[in-house]
């Protein structure tokens, strides 16, 4: 599975850091973080919410542009060993930058820089969705839409919220939401991966963007499942992340497909592949072992993801091509 051409739309950029970059740079800049590896090298954490604090720990390393350039290189040269040939990463100017627009400017330019290093050994496009982060609240939300507005364009072209989402209403990030979509930026807001069909409708209802981060506990709402499959509402799913953090108990609970045959736009993504222990390729053989998914139905995923992608339309020709398809 690791030839075939893939779409990725909902992936965190620290969220890929290998392991051992994290414990390297960790080592270089004299901080312990032991506390956050297993004794094999992989990250350690119990439970999501215990996963968001050694996440943000991991995070505590990247500390320059430069250290995001390293990053970026081994995030995008992984997934292109993946066959993935189109990706939108999640980027929050929380991690990188502290939300001071000045210096979000230099990661960003450090980033991109990686991204067409590998893009062109590689021929895997990347493009950066700001997302601001749900349990920091709203008011450190805004900063952050302003970095994305002031630097939206042809490679920034998103703006969305990860975090923990039993915090909070996504109306009270209304604000940063207005900022973002002004300045031309899509929208994408996780939501129903742990706060349930009500927290999909919330998202929805207050904050109306074109695609849902996860957004599989819809499955719970019949109601809910029809609005997103009339609506033609795009959900980036991550299946192996749910069945790693327990969202559902295993592959055969796991809705992705009950979803696709309601009708509802369904993509596949990792969201943060080294700490699930999980690849694109992976997710595919598991989709095709446990739901029998074939290569038509890959193509028809990945051409829902290319359609929802937030890139522009000259992009998306290329990516077409290397998607395998002969017109776009
Ligand atoms: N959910 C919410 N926030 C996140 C995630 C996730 O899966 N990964 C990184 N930040
Ligand atoms: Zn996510």
């Amino acid at each position: 599975m690791k030839d075939s051409p893939k779409i990725e739309l909902h992936l965190h950029l620290e969220g890929g850091a290998p392991p051992a970059l994290i414990r390297g740079m960790a080592r270089e800049k004299s901080v312990d973080l032991s506390g956050i590896f297993r004794p094999d090298g992989g990250y350690a954490y119990r439970d999501f919410w215990h996963f968001l604090s050694v996440y943000e720990a991991a995070t505590s390393v990247l500390q320059t542009p430069e250290d995001y350039a390293r990053l970026t290189t081994a995030v995008l040269e992984e997934s292109a060993a993946n066959g993935v040939v189109y990706c939108e990463t999640f980027l929050s100017p929380d991690f990188c930058g502290g939300g001071d627009i000045g210096a979000w400017r230099e990661y960003l330019t450090a980033i991109r820089e990686a991204a067409d290093a590998v893009e062109r050994a590689h021929a895997i496009t990347l493009r950066g969705i700001i997302t601001c982060i749900r349990h920091f609240g709203p008011e450190r939300a805004r900063p952050i839409a302003r970095c994305a507005a002031d630097t939206a364009g042809d490679w920034l072209v998103g703006f969305g919220m990860a975090g923990d989402e039993l915090k909070g209403q996504p109306g009270d990030f209304r604000w940063a939401f207005d900022c973002a979509r002004e300045a031309g930026l899509r929208i994408t807001v996780h939501a129903g991966e742990w706060g349930g069909a009500a927290s999909v409708r919330a998202a929805l209802d207050q904050l109306a963007p074109e695609r849902i981060g996860h957004g599989v506990q819809a499955i719970e709402d019949p109601a809910l499942v029809d609005r997103l499959a009339e609506d033609g509402i795009v959900l980036e799913c991550c299946p192996g992340s749910n069945v790693v953090l327990g969202v559902f108990k295993d592959w055969p609970s796991h809705p992705i497909e009950r979803l696709r045959a309601r009708g509802v736009k369904v993509t596949v993504s990792t969201d943060d592949p080294p700490f699930f222990g999980i690849t694109m390729a992976s997710d595919y053989e598991n989709l095709t072992r446990h739901f029998g998914w074939d290569d038509a139905i890959f193509a028809d995923v990945n051409r829902t993801a290319l359609d929802a992608a937030f890139c522009d339309p000259a992009t998306k020709k290329i990516i077409a091509k290397r998607l395998g398809e002969t017109q776009a």
